[in-house]
């Protein structure tokens, strides 16, 4: 168990289980995308430790953008969000992987594909880490998904508890006994 900063969380997802998710993403995406040289598009703060990973096992040459928006605080999801900003190269005519920590409400991730579409990528994708399937409110499509998790907070490997908890090298569970 680790306690951040006030309450309860057990290990759930092993580093090396994450490390075998991301590996199989990244290859998948490289047979996808052999010779086209997509655009990731990093949504922070909680995708640096997935993307900076994907970017290790990705077999081909890609581009790599960090944007970011603000939609999320404390456990539960407000549903308001904020502009992206950081999307500093253009989009038009070529392919988008948009990388996302985990989708919950989809709130964020709908949000952010309207914006992208706007600026006519050639094709869009969506590679995340952990997906709350019960949780998400939006017919999203979700072309790389490293786990599909019940409703449950998480922490570690990029997400945090109020700030905290980014830096663990696994996934932890809130501890709700
Ligand atoms: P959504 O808009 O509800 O899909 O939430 C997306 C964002 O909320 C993610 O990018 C995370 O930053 C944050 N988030 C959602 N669920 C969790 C969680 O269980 N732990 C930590 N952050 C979360």
């Amino acid at each position: 168990m680790v306690k951040v900063p006030d309450r309860y969380f057990r290990p759930y997802i092993s580093s090396e289980e994450i490390q075998q998710a991301v590996e199989h993403i990244a290859l998948e995406i490289g047979r996808a995308f052999e010779g086209e040289c997509p655009l990731f598009l990093v949504i922070l703060n909680g995708s640096f430790m997935f993307a900076a990973d994907l970017m290790r096992y990705l077999p081909i040459d890609c581009e790599i953008c960090f944007v970011k928006v603000k939609s999320y605080s404390g456990m539960s999801s407000m549903g308001v969000v904020e502009e992206l900003i950081g999307i500093d190269v253009p989009l038009r005519n070529r392919p988008v992987i948009v990388v996302e920590d985990i989708v919950d409400t989809g709130h964020t991730l709908n949000a952010i594909l309207n914006q992208i579409a706007h600026q006519q990528p050639s094709q869009i994708r969506v590679a995340c880490l952990l997906h709350k399937a019960e949780a998400t409110q939006y017919p999203l499509h979700l072309d790389y998904v490293g786990f599909e998790i019940p409703n449950k907070f998480v922490l570690g490997y990029g997400l945090d508890y109020d700030g905290l908890g980014r830096n663990y090298n696994e996934i932890y569970q809130l501890d709700e006994d």
